[in-house]
This record gives C-alpha cells, structure tokens and sequence, in this order.
C-alpha cells in the first residue's frame, strides 16, 4: 500500500443498492505480472448486483468490505515488477477484481490494449457484455452465416451485442423484447422481432440452429422446441434441460467459458471500426452507483449501463 488515497466503493455486508458506500481508502501497489490501472470507466453487470445481494456466495465468494466490479477502461499508471508489455500512460480495458474505483489493479494477463477510436466507455463494455455474446455466439454456439438464430433479451447489455454480432457475421437473427424494445432490437440488425409480452416464440418461430439465452427459467425451458435436431441451445442464466436435449438430438449448454484475448481485441476493433456499436446510454457517476444498481437489477436495461470514473474521459 502506499499513502495515495483513491475514491472507492465499498460493500461490507450483503444485501440492497444501499450496502454501496463511496469511500476513500488507499491505493492498491501492482505485484509481479499486474499493473495499476487508473480506472476511466467501469461496466455494470447484472453480476455485480447478485453478488452484492449474495445471491452468488457458493460459486462467487467474497470478503467483505469488497469493491465492487469486474469490467474495466483505463489508463496504466504504474508497472509491478517485471511488467514490460505494458507502458504507463498507455490506453487498456479488461478484467480486474473490482473495478468501481478510480484505482485498480489488473494482472496483464487480463488486459488488452486499446484500438485508436476506441473510446473509454465502449471499452468498458466488452468483457461481461460484448465478449460474452461472441464468446457464447461463435466459439460455444459455433455460428456461421447463414444460419437462423433466436437472441432472448435482444436488447440487454449481452444481447444487444449478440443481435449486432450475429448479423454482423450473415447469421438470420430473430430477437425477443418488450415491446418498447421493439424498434431498437431491429436498429441493431435483428430480421424478425418477438414481442415477448404479447406472443409467445414458440408460437412463431422454428427450426432454428442456435438459441443464445439471456433470460432463463421458463423461456429457457420452452426454447428446445424451436431448435432442429443437431441444433444448439446456449443458456447465459440457468442450467438447460439437457437430458431433454439429448432426447431431441440438440446440443445444450450452459456458457462456461471466457472469450479468450484475441476475440477481446477482436471486439474492440470491430467497435472501433464502427461495424457494431457499443449501446451505452445509461452513464452513472461514483455517486450515483445506488441508483445504476437499481436500474441494472430491473432485468430490463438496454445496452450495458456505464459507471463514468473520470471526471472527464481522456478519450
Ligand atoms: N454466464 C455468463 O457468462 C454471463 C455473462 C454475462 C451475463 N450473464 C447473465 O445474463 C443475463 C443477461 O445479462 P445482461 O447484461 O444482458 O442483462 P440486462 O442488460 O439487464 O438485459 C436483460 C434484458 O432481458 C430482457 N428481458 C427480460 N425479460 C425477458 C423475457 N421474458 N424475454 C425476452 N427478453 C427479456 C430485457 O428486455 P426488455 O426490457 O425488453 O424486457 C433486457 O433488455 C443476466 O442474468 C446476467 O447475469 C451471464
């Protein structure tokens, strides 16, 4: 630890959007193989609010008080020891353990450079957001173009990057919104729009190659039977029937994995080639951390909500 003093939230205790304290504590010292990366923006997850809720303590523990946060833009300040593939001042985003904060600390194995036009608040939702949708699209639900596939949650922080990804790639792509979500899924490339409040999918849509699943529970359980026979199903929430799935020659799983750094920078280069945008309309400040938790634990959130670290964004 060194005598710099950062702004940081902090949970001491699990339950609602109040347990977030802004606070100042000291600033972290980067290890061996990490950096110190001064935080510009940070994404909000529905995972941050399930953790904070303790809703994760079997599979996500933590210690308390805890600083929220995982996906992350910024700027190195300082190397640990050793750290030679990164240079201070220079422009990353990534992964780190607790990223609502003005200073953190990433292991460079987590961290990916920055593409020139690559803004800090798109870099900030990549991991947890853009990389999760190609990481289930592509590497897990093996997508080419041509195929049909059905996006539950169109236009949430992972599915408005999954319908852009999806059509970026020639895939047919059918999304499920409110119907106030409507108009914004078909921006994002969608060719067929199902407004789950009025129709049910399975009622207009079949034989589809891949279901990504971005709501869970009863929608994931209906969804096998639109898939044909050697189609895939990928849940982001709960555990697919699989037995079921067997039965019916579909391959189901739940996403396990993480997109590796090649698909990372790949993603950012696509968003800084403008071939898909990073939707982010909802900016918060430190200070107004309640109330972006609040708005994320709706579950009807469009594009990936944004805390704004920085004062004001370098780039
Ligand atoms: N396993 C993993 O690796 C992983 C990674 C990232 C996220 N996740 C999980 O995936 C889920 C989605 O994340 P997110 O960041 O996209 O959440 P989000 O930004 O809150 O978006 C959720 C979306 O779901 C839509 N929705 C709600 N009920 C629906 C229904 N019955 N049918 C269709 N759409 C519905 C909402 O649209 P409307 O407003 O139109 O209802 C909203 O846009 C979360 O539970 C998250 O924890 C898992």
């Amino acid at each position: 630890m060194t005598s710099k003093m950062m702004q940081a939230i902090q949970v001491y205790q699990y339950g609602g959007p109040e347990e977030l304290k802004i606070e100042n504590i000291p600033c972290p010292e980067p290890k061996e193989g990490e950096v110190l990366i001064r935080v510009e923006a940070a994404g909000v997850l529905p995972i941050d609010w399930k953790i904070r809720r303790g809703l994760t303590k079997n599979i996500v523990p933590v210690h308390f008080p805890y600083i929220p946060g995982s996906a992350f833009s910024g700027v190195v300040e300082k190397q640990g020891p050793g750290v030679t593939d990164f240079q201070i001042g220079q422009f990353v985003f990534g992964r780190a353990k607790g990223t609502y904060t003005e200073y953190t600390i990433s292991s460079v194995d987590e961290l990916i450079p920055m593409p020139e036009n690559l803004t800090f608040t798109e870099a900030a939702t990549i991991t947890g957001g853009a990389a999760t949708a190609y990481n289930a699209l592509f590497n897990e639900g093996k997508l080419v173009s041509g195929q049909k596939v059905l996006i539950h949650g169109a236009a949430g922080g992972v599915g408005s990057f999954a319908t852009q990804l999806a059509h970026w790639k020639g895939a047919n792509v059918i999304g499920t919104a409110s119907t106030k979500n409507l108009d914004f899924i078909r921006l994002l490339g969608t060719d067929h729009v199902v407004d789950y409040m009025k129709t049910q999918f399975e009622k207009v849509v079949k034989d589809v190659d891949l279901v990504l699943d971005t709501v869970g529970g009863d929608t994931l359980q209906r969804s096998l039977s639109i898939i044909k026979p050697g189609g895939t199903l990928i849940s982001l929430v709960g555990q697919p029937p699989i037995d079921k799935a067997k039965e019916l020659g579909i391959n189901a799983k739940r996403s396990s994995s993480f997109a590796s750094k090649e698909d990372l920078w790949a993603i950012a280069d696509l968003i800084a080639q403008k071939k898909i945008k990073a939707i982010a309309d909802n900016i918060f400040t430190l200070n107004e951390v309640q109330h972006a938790h609040s708005v994320s634990e709706t579950g009807h959130g469009r594009g990936r909500i944004v805390l704004q670290i920085a004062d004001t964004l370098s780039r």
